[in-house]
């Protein structure tokens, strides 16, 4: 071989092996650590994430029967939020981005300060749960995430059409709100019941909810969960457009809760059977959401209710009030029963133990003794802090009781509005009944909707143990479903005989309930608010600065006008006397 022949070959065989490199990056990935950097590792994470995904990294930690979703289990190599295709193990930086920032609305805290370090070594210690990661056919190239498109009104359309053939919504639902036809049916590959994410509250996408995160989360799928991957069915640019669209349905980054309903005067008549007036009556009102978690105080407990939230306004006229409240439910539950008293055994409680909950009643005695011991909530932090654990929990194997069968039409959907029976007096305003349905000084009435029927039942509580039916108002109510939305408006007149009055300018307490019969949901067990407030905003708006000032010209040329025309006259008068005396003088001057 000559010495030109030896360096041909060289250099073919140099071209080869980069070509390899090139082609089988994959082997590259395999990167376990050293054995300092596990156990370093291994510090950290009995230290800050033992008690979520358990010592031996199953998922399986002394928190775990109160989360929802569950923790990881580290054991199965099955990661979420990934930018490597579906079924792929996540990358060192994927690991590391859930790490540092967490899974919102979910228990999976951030950890902003464990130093770059200790995140790395305690994801050398996670990949050594799972043999996966020893396996370099588990690893794959990660996608790239292009900079968003700007969100044209055409972009938004190609992606609405981009949704409706990729059959986004036979889960997500027409406009996203998770109540496609499938929704009812989606299990995780534990088999356990999954909710699927409702688009339109960006603050509860676990995976982030940029528009990065968006594009990573449907491009590489959800592993675990039915959530599939469409990176080999959408060009990168439709996918850029479908990112718009999902991000269009959204209601803003943050669900913005408040306190307070304002309710606005009209001088129109409140017809609840004329859909187009009553539209236009509450289009003229605020609207606010309301946060709602699950009742675990009291027997019938519901640690991970369906709905979370509530949108609620309210109008009034000079006679009659009414309320409006919105709210999604991924199913119209209109066939069976339900009541605010509904007695619900303790099997059927939701107590966060997931599937053992019917077959394991003595997981759940242990349960319910530590939620009672020492760190049971008082009843100010429950509502006070806006705590990721209740909020946070809204979804994954939302029924607790998997073994009560495929969800049926047992029991219905339903909704209450909760006022003081009567006004705290005025020397101590804050003074409320006890949210739970009232208590026997203080008793509550209910305005009941049990979405079978769509009618309003009055009811008098004085604590759960007793609520009776009243008949003293006539409250009246019309219900609809539409994609996903449930919207209840009530009407009663704003003095009452034996409950409370909505006089003008006046805070009166109130509070929600929701039931989602899909959930099983009835009696005790139901998501339920803190008390609130309406405020009934007077009905003669103080006069604004236009009319005013428009009011201050006219009088300022009218005041103009009169000077100028007295002094005009002054002027003529003094003229005419001057020269009448000129006259005069000029008369008598001869005179003199
Ligand atoms: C309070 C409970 C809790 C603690 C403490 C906790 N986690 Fe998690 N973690 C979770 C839950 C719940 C999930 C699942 C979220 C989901 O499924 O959407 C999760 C998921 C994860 C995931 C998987 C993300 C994916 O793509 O699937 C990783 C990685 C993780 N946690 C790492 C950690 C590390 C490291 C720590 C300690 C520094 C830690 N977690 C502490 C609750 C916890
Ligand atoms: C077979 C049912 C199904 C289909 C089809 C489906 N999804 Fe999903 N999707 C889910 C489920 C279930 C979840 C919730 C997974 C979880 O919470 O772990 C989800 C979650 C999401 C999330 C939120 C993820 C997060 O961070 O919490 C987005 C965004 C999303 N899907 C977009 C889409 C888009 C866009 C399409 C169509 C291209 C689509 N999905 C098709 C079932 C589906």
């Amino acid at each position: 071989m000559t010495a030109h022949a030896r360096r041909r070959v060289r250099r073919i065989a140099t071209f080869a092996a980069a070509i390899l490199l090139v082609a089988l990056p994959v082997g590259a990935q395999v990167d376990l650590g050293t054995e300092e950097q596990r156990a370093a590792g291994k510090v950290v994470y009995d230290k800050y994430c033992g008690q979520c995904h358990g010592d031996t990294g199953d998922g399986n930690g002394y928190a775990t029967p109160r989360v929802k979703p569950k923790p990881r289990d580290f054991t199965t190599g099955t990661y979420k939020f990934r930018t490597t295709p579906n079924g792929m193990l996540p990358t060192d930086d994927d690991l590391r981005r859930v790490i540092e920032i967490g899974a919102p609305y979910t228990s999976m805290p951030g950890w902003p300060n464990l130093t770059s370090a200790e995140i790395q070594n305690v994801i050398y210690y996670i990949k050594s749960f799972s043999p996966d990661f020893e396996n370099p056919d588990r690893y794959g190239e990660p996608i790239e995430i292009p900079r968003p498109l700007e969100s044209t009104e055409e972009s938004i359309a190609r992606g609405r059409v981009v949704y409706e053939e990729q059959g986004c919504a036979a889960c997500h639902g027409e406009v996203g709100r998770g109540d496609g036809p499938s929704a009812p049916t989606l299990v995780n590959d534990k088999g356990d019941p999954i909710k699927v994410a409702d688009l339109t509250q960006r603050w509860t996408y676990r995976g982030g909810a940029t528009k990065e995160d968006i594009y990573r989360t449907f491009s590489t799928g959800l592993n675990g969960t039915p959530m599939p991957s469409y990176a080999d069915s959408l060009e990168v640019e439709d996918r850029q457009h479908l990112v718009n669209y999902v991000y269009s349905l959204g209601d803003g980054d943050d669900p913005n809760y408040g306190t307070l309903i304002t309710a606005v005067y009209s001088e129109e008549p409140i017809d609840l059977q004329n859909g187009e007036t009553l539209d236009a009556l509450f289009e003229a009102a605020p609207t606010t959401r309301f946060p709602l978690v699950g009742q675990i105080t009291e027997p019938g407990r519901n640690f991970f209710p369906s709905v979370t939230s509530i949108e609620a306004q309210a109008v009034y006229n000079r006679d009659e009030i009414a309320f409006r409240v919105r709210w999604h439910d991924l199913r119209a539950d209109t066939s069976g029963r339900n009541s605010p008293s509904l007695e619900v055994p303790m099997w059927d409680e939701d107590n966060g133990i997931g599937d053992d909950a019917g077959d394991d009643g003595g997981d759940s005695d242990d349960f319910f003794g530590d939620f009672g011991g020492e760190e049971a909530p008082a009843e100010d932090d429950f509502f006070g802090d806006s705590g990721d654990d209740f909020f946070g929990d809204g979804g994954d194997d939302f029924f607790g009781a998997a073994d009560a069968g495929p969800p049926g039409a047992e029991f219905s959907d339903a909704v209450a509005l909760q006022f003081p029976a009567s006004l705290a007096p005025e020397e101590t305003p804050e003074l409320k009944p006890y949210f739970l349905y009232g208590d026997s000084q203080n008793p509550v009435d209910l305005w009941f909707v049990n979405l079978t029927y769509g009618v309003a039942d009055t009811f008098r509580g004085r604590g759960s143990e007793s609520i009776e039916p009243t008949e003293a108002d006539i409250v009246e109510a019309v219900t609809s479903y539409d994609q996903g939305e449930w919207t209840v408006t009530y009407k009663r007149r704003r003095s009452s005989r034996a409950g409370v009055s909505f006089a003008e300018q006046q805070y009166t307490p109130l509070a929600f309930s929701v039931w989602d019969g899909f959930n099983r949901e009835r009696g005790n067990k139901r998501a339920l608010s803190s008390w609130f407030y309406v405020y009934t905003e007077p009905s003669v708006q103080p006069a604004t600065a236009f009319p005013i000032v428009r009011a201050a010209i006219i009088v300022l040329v009218l005041e103009l006008l009169v000077v100028f025309l007295v002094r005009r006259r002054a002027r003529q008068k003094a003229a005419g006397e001057e020269a009448a005396s000129t006259t005069l003088a000029a008369t008598e001057a001869p005179a003199i």
